[in-house]
C-alpha cells in the first residue's frame, strides 16, 4: 500500500500490548501521538545517564545536557525553515506559544479599536488567549466564515481584513475537520494592511512538511506531543524582528543580563522567553521525535501514507446510513470527524471503546466551531503512519454496532 517501512508498528511499545485482553486499535493520534522507543529511550537515558541543568553549569554533564538541549534548536530551525536559530523559544506547549505571543505582542503593538482577526475553525488555545488580551487593550474580534465542507470563505476574509486589524491568528490545520488553510495567501492579504499573522501549527507538522518563511508567519507554534514527542514541551517560532520588540512573557532564571533592584535587563534571545529551568528531558527528546519523523520515516512518506489509509476510511465509513462527515476540503489532513443520526457522539465513542477502538469525541476544544456546523457532537477518527487497513475496518465495524445499539 505504501513506502512507510513495513516494521513501523513495532517502534511503538503501546501497540503491543493487549487491553481487556485483546488487541487494539489507537485513532487519536490528533490528540496525542503514540511514542516511538527511539523517544521513550532518549529521555530514559537523559533521566538516567545525563541528568544536569542547561545553560548554567560549571562541569562536563551540565554542558553536555547543553549541547543537546541546543542541539534540538538546530533541529527545529532546519524543520521549520527558519532563518535564525534564535528565532526558535521553548514553550511547555502550543497553548503555552499562543498564549505569549498574545500577551506580549498584543501589549505591544494593539490600541482601542483594532480587530484581530480569527477564523470559525479555531480550536479554543487560539480563542481565548486573544479574548482576553483584546479586552484588556479595547481590542475587537472579528472571525472569518467558513463554508459548509468546512473551508475558509476566502472573499470574506479578503473583505474583513482592512486598516484595523493589526493581527490575524488562525490555524494551519483544523483539528476538526482536517482541512490545511491556505495561509500563505491570508498572510500575504495580513501583510499588505501591516497586520501581524500567527499560526497554530498544532495539527500540522505532524503530517506535512511546513516553512515559515515560505507561508511568511510571523509566529508559528507546535507541541512536541502530537509530534511523536513528550508532553511539556512546544516551540514558538517568531520572527527575529518581533522577538526583539517584545517583552518578556514570564520571567525568572536564566532569562536575565543584570539584575539590580532598581532595574533589571534582560538576555538576548532566545534565552529572554525561556525563564527558568525548562523542561530538558522533554526539549531532547523532542530532538528524537525531529530526527525519527524526517530520518526513518520521512514527512512526504507519512503525507502520503496517511492520506491513503485516511480516504480508506473515509470511504468504508461512508457506506454507513446516516453518518454525516464535517470537512471536505480538497487538502486534508488524516483526520475524520463524523456524527450517525441522532446519537450522541460520547455514547458512540463509548461502544467503540468496548470494541478497543479508540477515538475522541465532544466539543473537541472548537465549540464555535461545532455551532456553526449545527453538530451535535463530533466523533473523530485520527490516522497516524502505524494504522492499518485492519483498524478501518475494525472502527467501521464498531459504529455500525453503536449505530444499531443507538437507533
Ligand atoms: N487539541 C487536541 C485535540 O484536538 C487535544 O484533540
Amino acid at each position: 500500500m505504501s513506502s512507510i517501512p513495513l516494521n513501523v508498528r513495532a517502534d511503538f511499545p503501546a501497540l503491543t500490548q493487549k487491553i481487556r485482553g485483546r488487541s487494539w486499535v489507537y485513532l487519536d493520534s490528533a490528540a496525542t501521538a503514540l511514542k516511538p522507543w527511539p523517544v521513550i529511550e532518549r529521555i530514559s537515558h537523559f533521566y538516567s545517564y545525563e541528568t544536569a541543568n542547561v545553560h548554567r553549569g560549571a562541569f562536563y554533564l551540565a554542558d553536555q545536557a547543553t549541547g543537546q538541549f541546543e542541539s534540538t534548536r538546530d533541529k527545529v530551525q532546519k524543520f521549520l525553515n527558519a532563518e535564525y536559530r534564535e528565532e526558535i523559544i521553548f514553550t511547555k506547549g502550543v497553548t503555552e506559544s499562543l498564549n505569549l505571543v498574545a500577551q506580549s505582542l498584543g501589549s505591544l503593538i494593539l490600541q482601542e479599536g483594532d480587530e484581530i482577526l480569527l477564523s470559525e475553525m479555531e480550536h479554543h488555545a487560539n480563542i481565548v488567549p486573544w479574548q482576553l488580551i483584546a479586552e484588556k487593550m479595547g481590542a475587537k474580534i472579528r472571525v472569518i466564515p467558513i463554508s459548509d465542507a468546512g473551508e475558509i470563505q476566502m472573499q470574506q476574509a479578503q473583505q474583513l481584513i482592512n486598516s484595523r486589524t493589526k493581527i490575524l491568528a488562525m490555524t494551519h490545520c483544523s483539528n476538526v475537520l482536517g482541512t490545511v488553510n491556505d495561509v500563505k495567501t491570508l498572510s500575504a492579504w495580513a501583510h499588505a494592511v501591516g497586520a501581524v499573522v500567527v499560526v497554530d501549527g498544532a495539527q500540522m507538522v505532524a503530517n506535512f512538511a511546513v516553512d515559515v518563511q515560505e507561508i511568511n508567519a510571523d509566529f508559528y507554534g507546535f507541541s512536541g506531543h502530537k509530534l511523536f514527542g513528550p508532553y511539556g514541551v512546544g516551540v514558538l517560532y517568531g520572527k527575529k524582528s518581533w522577538l526583539e520588540k517584545m517583552s518578556p512573557y514570564q520571567s525568572g532564571g536564566s532569562m536575565i543580563s543584570e539584575v539590580r533592584f532598581e532595574k533589571t535587563s534582560f538576555h538576548d534571545l532566545p534565552n529572554k522567553f525561556e525563564a527558568g529551568t525548562p523542561n530538558i528531558e522533554a526539549v531532547i527528546g523532542l530532538g528524537a521525535a525531529l530526527d525519527y519523523v524526517t530520518g526513518k520515516l520521512g514527512l512526504d512518506r507519512i503525507q502520503s501514507y496517511e492520506h491513503q489509509i485516511a480516504t480508506e476510511a473515509f470511504e468504508k465509513l461512508s457506506q454507513i446510513p446516516e453518518i454525516q462527515f464535517y470537512g471536505q476540503a480538497a487538502l486534508k489532513a488524516p483526520i475524520i470527524s463524523f456524527s450517525v443520526g441522532k446519537a450522541h457522539a460520547s455514547d458512540i465513542a463509548q461502544i467503540l471503546d468496548q470494541e478497543n477502538v479508540a477515538v475522541r469525541a465532544g466539543h473537541l476544544c472548537a465549540q464555535p466551531l461545532m455551532r456553526r456546523m449545527k453538530a451535535p457532537g463530533f466523533v473523530r477518527a485520527s490516522f497516524s503512519v502505524f494504522n492499518h487497513s485492519a483498524d478501518v475496518d475494525q472502527l467501521v465495524q464498531g459504529v455500525l454496532k453503536a449505530k444499531e445499539m443507538l437507533s
